[in-house]
């Protein structure tokens, strides 16, 4: 009733009662789905963005240390992702053609294999599934299933592969799983950083539970793992951890998928966050920033005797734009031509690790610990109403991080991987401000 109301108001020029001065949020608020979550820690409207900074539409500047969650890994608009952009559009080149063969295209995959793959010696197809990170995991669970014809699937407490169904069973999170109005079955959930050997019955380890089966439930397909866990509260897993995962999947003929969504092209250090672990994991999931510019792109990479899909058989509408391929082939050669960005990534990685250690210390009775790899970090509070209260503290200060863990009790911080090193330090200062002010 009361949307007609408004929708005959505004249809004839009346104002709707209560709203005469019109706020900036009001039709989120009326006509956008109350699922929006983002938002709600920010209630601006924003408007332009450059760089590491994000503009609100009364021109109020913020240092973005949120990055849309890792998708603007080489900051907003970045000028030289830009201009190939422009250049494309201005050029009337092809911009949907599903997955037939373009130039674009051709000139992604040809940077990626020179850029990524082959320095790294490793063999992957490359297939596109669908723009989003979940299009790219659902990819990889379905591929795992129909190539070792088993069911199970191995997932991490504190886990996040994303929202879709196959995705969504092996998220831990029991907020999101909660929204499915189905079962979610087929994911083993075992602790992130368990013990991986065979270990006794009273204390099992992966290596058990691989060889033995699961009591009522099918055998085991594959792993899936993230080395950082982003959204479960920037919990990086022990390399040898890794290593030792890697072996134990490999022992037992079981697939090893690594969600590299989050953590990969650059944000730990190395383009792939597998590569530290010195692993090669069986199939590899990628979005985010492989567009470069915040444009829709997923790629799931697979070990080539793994590629027996049929043509067509996982297909979509969407399965690589060719502007995300324009942005993301010119942030390649840009960026992964060399190890500038990375070993910036790493040493400015540690700068945050230190001042966060620092931070830590700082008050006294408030106990905070800090986490991460390269530039994704956390603050870990032991009370989450804390966390919610520096992130919100910072905002005011102009500051956007992101609440992550199981109690959203971890601020997580991901600046552009481009940010100046004085950009990194005016946001330390605003958190630790932050921290001072509410603690
Ligand atoms: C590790 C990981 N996997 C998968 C996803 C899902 O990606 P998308 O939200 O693009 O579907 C996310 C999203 O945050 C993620 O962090």
């Amino acid at each position: 009733m009361e949307l007609e109301r408004q929708e005959l108001d505004a249809f004839t020029g009346q104002s709707f009662p209560g709203e005469q001065d019109g706020s900036a949020t009001e039709i989120f608020e009326h006509r956008e789905s109350a699922v929006r979550s983002y938002c709600r820690t920010w209630p601006k409207v924003f408007d332009r963005a450059v760089g590491s900074w994000l503009y609100d539409e009364d021109g109020r500047a913020y240092l973005d240390f949120f990055t849309g969650a890792s998708a603007l890994n080489y900051g907003h608009n970045n000028a030289a992702l830009k201009r190939a952009l422009l250049d494309y559009l201005a050029a009337d080149r092809v911009i949907h053609s599903l997955d037939m063969h373009t130039v674009a295209k051709r000139e992604f995959l040809t940077a990626f294999d020179e850029l990524i793959l082959q320095p790294r010696q490793l063999n992957y197809r490359v297939q596109f599934p669908g723009p989003g990170g979940t299009n790219a995991i659902e990819a990889a669970l379905k591929l795992a299933r129909k190539v070792t014809g088993r069911t199970e699937v191995i997932t991490f407490t504190n886990g996040f592969h994303g929202m879709t169904l196959g995705a969504l069973a092996m998220t831990g999170s029991k907020f999101h799983r909660d929204g499915a109005g189905v079962p979610l079955p087929h994911g083993i959930p075992v602790p992130f950083g368990c013990r991986l050997d065979a270990g006794n019955p009273d204390s099992p380890g992966l290596e058990r539970l691989l060889q033995n089966g699961v009591a009522g439930l099918g055998e085991v397909a594959a792993v899936i793992v993230e080395t950082v866990q982003g959204e479960g509260g920037i919990n990086a897993a022990p390399l040898e951890w890794l290593s030792g995962l890697a072996d134990l999947c490999q022992r037992q003929g079981v697939l090893l998928i690594v969600d590299d969504v989050q953590m990969g092209c650059g944000r730990t250090g190395p383009f792939f966050s597998f590569e530290a672990a010195g692993i090669k994991p069986d199939i590899v999931c990628l979005s985010k920033s492989i567009g470069g510019y915040g444009l829709p792109l997923a790629l799931t990479l697979i070990r080539p005797d793994l590629d027996i899909w049929k043509p067509g058989e996982h297909n979509g509408t969407f399965r690589g734009i060719n502007p995300a391929f324009v942005t993301g082939t010119a942030a390649l050669r840009v960026y992964w031509r060399d190890k500038v960005l990375e070993e910036s990534t790493l040493a400015k990685g540690e700068h945050v690790a230190a001042a966060l250690t620092e931070l830590a210390g700082s008050v006294p009775g408030t106990a905070m610990q800090p986490r991460g790899r390269g530039l994704a970090r956390g603050l870990a509070f032991e009370d989450p109403e804390l966390a919610a209260k520096v992130s919100a503290a910072a905002f005011e200060r102009g500051l956007l991080v992101e609440k992550a863990g199981p109690k959203d009790e971890v601020i997580k911080l991901l600046p552009p991987l481009t940010a100046t090193d004085s950009e990194i330090d005016e946001g330390l200062a605003i958190l630790a401000d932050a921290v001072q002010t509410v603690c």
